[in-house]
């Protein structure tokens, strides 16, 4: 039974990303689940750390991870975009998905726009995960 079930999994650092990941869960009775920073970076961190870790595909420590992945063949990721590509706290997600997945994205953004489906398939793929679909969410 628990072997159909998906999870949501989501980063979020200024609530649009969580709002939108509550939603669908709830609209498809998903479980979730939240990525937190280790500690949560200032706005300025935020853009100048963050953003040049995002483009270079680089991770930052992340908060020990409470949920448990096993039962959940389906994962979908909601992240926001941070300098057109997933923030490193997302990118440290990955770094630990278990293998067998299959994964959708979202990206979600004021612009609507990413610049990472073939950095992340790539990065998936690297788990021995299946990239299902990948889709930009204007915010
Ligand atoms: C550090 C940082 C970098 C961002 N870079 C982009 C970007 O490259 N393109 C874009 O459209 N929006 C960018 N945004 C805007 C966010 O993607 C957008 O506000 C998103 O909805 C935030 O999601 P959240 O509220 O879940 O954190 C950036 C925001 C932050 C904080």
């Amino acid at each position: 039974m628990s072997e159909t079930k998906t999870l949501i999994i989501f980063y979020s650092y200024s609530g649009h990303s969580k709002a939108l990941a509550e939603a669908l869960a709830k609209e498809n009775s998903f479980d979730i689940a939240e990525i937190k920073d280790a500690s949560r970076p200032s706005g300025l961190k935020a853009f100048f750390v963050g953003c040049f870790a995002a483009l270079r595909g680089k991770s930052w420590p992340i908060a020990p991870i409470d949920f448990d992945f096993s039962g959940f063949p389906g994962i979908v990721l909601m992240s926001p975009v941070w300098a057109g590509n997933a923030p490193p706290a997302v990118n440290a997600l990955l770094e630990i998905l278990p293998e067998g997945k299959t994964v959708s994205v979202k990206m979600v953004s004021g612009s609507g726009k990413s610049e990472c489906r073939a950095r992340l398939e790539a990065v998936i793929k690297d788990r021995g995960c299946t990239l299902d679909t990948f889709e930009d969410i204007k915010a």
